[in-house]
C-alpha cells in the first residue's frame, strides 16, 4: 500500500500503525533519501510501543537499541557504513537472530547481510512537506 502523510505527525501515526505488525525476528528496511521521514517514522514506531524511550537518529552511533515490551527493537543508520565489514564486526548478524526485532535506515546500501525475508518501506519526498510510504502489506 502507499500512504501519502502531509506532516510529521501523519508519519509518526504511520509508524505507530505499522508498530503493530511488527514480530520478534522481523527485519524492516527503510529505503529512501536523506529528510524523507525514516527517522520519524521510527519515532512513532518506538514511541507507540515505549512512551519513556527517546529516539535518536542512529547514524553515527550505527545502532541504538529500545526496550519495547516483551521485544527489543534495533535501530540501524546504514548511511555511514563503508563496507559490509564494518557489520561484521558490531555483530549485525547476531541483532536479526536475537530476541527483537531489526529496522534499518539505509539497508538496502548492503543488500548481502539482509535475511531475505526482509520487510521493504520505500520512503520518498513528494514535496510541498509531503511524504509516500510504500509498504509491502496493509496496515
Ligand atoms: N510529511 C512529513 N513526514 C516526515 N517528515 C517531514 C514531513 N514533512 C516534512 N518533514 C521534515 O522532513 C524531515 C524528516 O527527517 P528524518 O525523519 O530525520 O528523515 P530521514 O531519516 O529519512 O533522513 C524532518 O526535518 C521533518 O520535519
Ligand atoms: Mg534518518
Amino acid at each position: 500500500m502507499i500512504l501519502t502523510t502531509g506532516s510529521v505527525e501523519e508519519t509518526r501515526e504511520a509508524g505507530a500503525r505499522f508498530a503493530k505488525k511488527i514480530s520478534s525476528g522481523d527485519v524492516i528496511v527503510l529505503d529512501g533519501g536523506l529528510g524523507c521521514g525514516k527517522t520519524e517514522f521510527v519515532r512513532g514506531i518506538v514511541e507507540s510501543l515505549n512512551r519513556t524511550v527517546i529516539v535518536r537518529s542512529p547514524s553515527f552511533s550505527i545502532v541504538n537499541s529500545y526496550p519495547c515490551g516483551t521485544i527489543n527493537l534495533y535501530h540501524f543508520d546504514f548511511y555511514r557504513i563503508e563496507k559490509a565489514s564494518e557489520l561484521d564486526e558490531i555483530g549485525f548478524s547476531e541483532y536479526c537472530n536475537n530476541d527483537g526485532a531489526c529496522i534499518i535506515e539505509w539497508g538496502l546500501m548492503f543488500p548481502e547481510v539482509l535475511p531475505l525475508n526482509a520487510v521493504i518501506i520505500k520512503f520518498s519526498d513528494s514535496g510541498d512537506g509531503k511524504r509516500q510510504i510504500e509498504l509491502p502489506f496493509e496496515i
